[in-house]
């Protein structure tokens, strides 16, 4: 995958400098501690997907940039700003894509592509065009007279994407941008994503889905408990902390516990899931240990979410 560079944006002088940069970020909903010291760089013209179990702050992550939550303690920079100090002026060349609908659902879709052209400051003169672009862009050209509350849940999520891209923002955050699309639908999102990454777009993306942080990250970091505890290409996340060939046990409980022992005490990570142990880093299982495991096992390629529930201990879905 060739990584484009970014066209310079506000506040940056050289292309690849950092979009999003975090450093030490705390917040606190109340006693509970919902981001825990979050170091994130994201380069411009690249693409982050960040991964995370439920609850691991990914949202909340992203409302810090927008300044749409505040931090208790750290610093973030956005666009060469400031935030939340000159979040005006950061916001005002980002796009938002929120992990809630939020459109209106009386306007059409033109119609709310229109407000946020107008909120965002689009010119009067281009908006018109601005609002054609964004929804040649979400394939929603044919449907623009039509009411959001009359729109199909994926043709809603496209329309989200393109009310998030009509003011040509340098950086776009998206939250869980497929969530719920059907394989199609998603197919096509994407295309989109991919399109604006090689406009030279800085994408942040938050999703569950690991083969599309596959497909479109340039890098991923991984979330939990608030803080980024791995982060690379996913091949190299891979690489690093599943290997290049995975072992599946399926068989009754003590059978699996009994596998699980046996590559852990040879220093080999397993990961458990429902009926089956997994043991990772296969490629490197002596013969002896091969003699133990036995001949049941089912062999398979590594993958990032194996990597997702060594280090989590969760699954992603
Ligand atoms: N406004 C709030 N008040 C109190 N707690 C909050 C608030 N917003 C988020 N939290 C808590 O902070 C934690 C992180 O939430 P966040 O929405 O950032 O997670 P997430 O990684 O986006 O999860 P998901 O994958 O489910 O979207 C959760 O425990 C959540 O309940
Ligand atoms: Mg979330």
């Amino acid at each position: 995958m060739t990584v484009q560079r970014a066209r310079p944006v506000a506040g940056e002088g050289e292309a690849g400098a950092a979009a999003i940069s975090m450093r030490g970020v705390v917040k606190r909903f109340g006693a509970f501690t919902a981001v825990d010291g979050l170091d994130l760089d994201v380069p411009a013209g690249s693409c982050l997907g960040l991964l995370g179990p439920n609850g691991a702050g990914k949202s909340t992550t992203m409302r810090m940039l927008t300044a749409q939550a505040i931090p208790d303690e750290g610093s973030i920079r956005v666009l060469g700003f400031e935030v939340p100090a000159q979040s005006k002026r950061a916001r005002a060349a980002m796009g938002v894509v929120p992990q809630q609908d939020n459109l209106d659902e009386e306007l059409t879709a033109r119609e709310n592509l229109e407000v946020f052209a107008h909120l965002y400051r689009v010119p009067r003169r281009e908006r018109a065009r601005a609002v054609d672009e964004a929804l040649a862009i979400a394939h929603l050209t044919g449907r623009q007279g039509t009411k959001v509350d009359d729109l199909s849940g994926g043709m809603r999520r496209r329309l989200l994407i393109a009310r998030g891209l009509v003011h040509r923002p340098a950086l776009v955050l998206l939250d869980e941008p497929t969530v719920g699309l059907d394989p199609q639908v998603r197919a096509e999102l994407w295309g989109l994503i991919d399109g604006l990454r090689s406009r030279g777009t800085t994408v942040l993306m938050s999703t569950h889905y690991i083969e599309e942080a596959e497909r479109l990250a340039d890098a991923c970091a991984l979330m939990s408990h608030g803080r980024v505890i791995a982060r690379g290409a996913p091949a190299e996340l891979v690489a690093e902390y599943a290997g290049e060939l995975v072992v599946e046990h399926h068989g009754p409980p003590d059978r699996l516990t009994e596998v699980e022992r046996a590559a852990r005490g040879a220093g080999l990570p397993t990961r458990r899931t429902g009926p089956s142990v997994s043991v990772l880093k296969a490629e490197t299982i002596p013969p002896s240990l091969e003699d133990e495991l036995g001949p049941d096992g089912v062999r398979r390629a590594s993958s990032l979410e194996d990597v997702f529930v060594v280090l989590t201990g969760e699954r992603v879905e």
